[in-house]
């Protein structure tokens, strides 16, 4: 049984995050969405309100569940039994900090990374800028699950981005 981890900040979840999901989870028996803690990131959402909409996002799929995890990722992959790690890549500027992560990940525990390319509709997608854009009341419906939409701009009106 091939088991997969497809870790993230999911900071809020974007339909190009879901979009690698749905292709991690029709390749590998079990995919577990890991949502880790990104040291350079400030976070809106909590672990927990991130946990629960990707529960939410991903309940139609049934090789899939969602996770928290501190400390590293390659520990917890470990923990789980997971042979490999899944991200997506939506550019080539993604690609130099992603091979480092993979080969960083890959040095420690000789966990392969499974490079999955974004979908083109996708590709310019970031929970960073969905905030930007919805911080300064750009219409981000169609960029994020229906339901996310609701408590991002909640979120957003309590601590405007600076
Ligand atoms: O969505 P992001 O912000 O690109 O996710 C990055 C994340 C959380 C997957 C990455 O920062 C991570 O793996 N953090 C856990 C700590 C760790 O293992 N660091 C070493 C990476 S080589």
């Amino acid at each position: 049984m091939k088991k997969a981890v497809c870790p993230g900040s999911f900071d809020p979840v974007t339909n190009g995050h879901l979009d690698i999901v749905e292709r991690a989870a029709s390749l590998f028996d079990e995919v577990i969405v890991a949502v880790g803690v990104n040291k350079s990131k400030n976070r809106l959402f909590s672990p927990e309100e991130r946990i629960g909409m990707l529960e939410q996002a991903t309940a139609a799929l049934p090789n899939v569940s969602v996770a928290g995890f501190t400390g590293l990722l390659t520990t917890f992959c470990q923990q789980q039994e997971a042979t490999a790690i899944v991200k997506g890549l939506r550019a080539v500027s993604d690609y130099e900090y992603e091979l480092q992560m993979a080969q960083m990940n890959a040095s420690l525990t000789r966990i392969e990374t499974v490079f999955v390319p974004t979908s083109p509709e996708w590709s310019f997608l970031a929970s960073s800028l969905v905030k930007e854009v919805a911080a300064f009341g750009g219409d981000v419906s169609g960029l994020v699950p229906e339901f996310v939409l609701g408590p991002l701009l909640e979120k957003l009106a309590a601590r405007p981005v600076e």
